[in-house]
């Protein structure tokens, strides 16, 4: 591997995007190649077999991309596919997945009762309280599944009087309460932060946010450090692969990244 070659980041529709503009603000000299498998999102209610399947045809394609890093920038791939993965690619790619940083974090922090919301996927593979508490088993973790939120984000449905009531259903469920911080646990979720923030001051309570973007770009950091990989490219130019093109998806990258991206249709999955 050397230090210029890009690094892929997939996710299964815009929810990675949360953490390649978080990588991106922090590591400016590195190349990035993103695929949404909008094809077939959401990962989330998908069997274990087939989210492994869809990592595998896209850690496919960012190698044929020559990447030197890979970063599962979606939860569920990270609970279901990532020992898979390690298995599958080449030893010498990097592969950075957002559940093992947060751990990380939530170790070094003196949080002691933590909640994670996530999709059904992440939660029933049940990998957050397996991870944190390998590293702090005096961590409580209360994990709650939040199907809707991730079609409710990639609809850029957010910010209304429906997406805040969807969220304070949820959040005021029983197993999170009392919880010192809420592990975002899906990296669509970063996008409805502000509204899981009102929820928490409008009933009074101290809870902090974990947005894994930050947590996870910063690891990509040290990762590369420590491989002596870290680019030096002077001028980037980021590709967007979506698997099927969506409206909400070109609207939704462009938030992230303003009119510098490109955005290219690329169905690995045809024939
Ligand atoms: N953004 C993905 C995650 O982090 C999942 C959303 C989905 O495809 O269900 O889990």
């Amino acid at each position: 591997m050397t230090k210029n070659q890009p690094i892929g980041i997939f996710d299964s529709g815009i929810g990675g995007l949360t953490v390649a503009k978080a990588i991106s603000d922090l590591l400016p000299n590195e190349q990035l190649i993103y695929f949404g498998d909008t094809a077939h999102f959401p990962f989330g209610d998908k069997s274990e077999e087939a989210v492994k399947s869809y990592a595998e045809g896209i850690a496919t394609f960012l190698l044929q991309q020559n990447c030197k890093a890979i970063v599962v920038a979606c939860n569920t791939a990270s609970a279901l596919a990532e020992s898979y993965l390690s298995a599958f690619l080449p030893k010498d790619v990097l592969l950075i997945d957002v559940i093992q940083p947060v751990a990380a974090f939530l170790n070094s922090s003196t949080f002691r009762r933590v909640g994670v919301i996530a999709t059904k996927g992440t939660i029933g593979a049940n990998v957050y309280p397996q991870k944190i508490n390998a590293l702090n088993p005096d961590i409580d973790v209360l994990s709650l599944a939040t199907p809707l939120l991730a079609p409710m984000i990639e609809e850029a449905f957010f910010n209304n009087s429906i997406s805040q009531s969807v969220i304070n259903q949820y959040l005021s469920q029983d197993v999170l309460k009392n919880i010192d911080a809420l592990v975002l646990g899906c990296t669509h979720y970063p996008l409805i932060e502000t509204e899981v923030q009102q929820y928490y001051q409008q009933s009074g309570q101290v809870v902090a946010i974990v947005n894994s973007a930050k947590v996870v770009a910063l690891a990509v950091q040290n990762q590369l450090l420590q491989l002596s990989l870290l680019s030096t490219n002077k001028a980037v130019n980021h590709h967007f692969y979506v698997s099927d093109y969506t409206d909400s998806f070109e609207k939704s990258t462009k938030v992230f990244f303003g009119n510098q991206l490109k955005l290219e249709k690329q169905n690995i999955w045809e024939g």
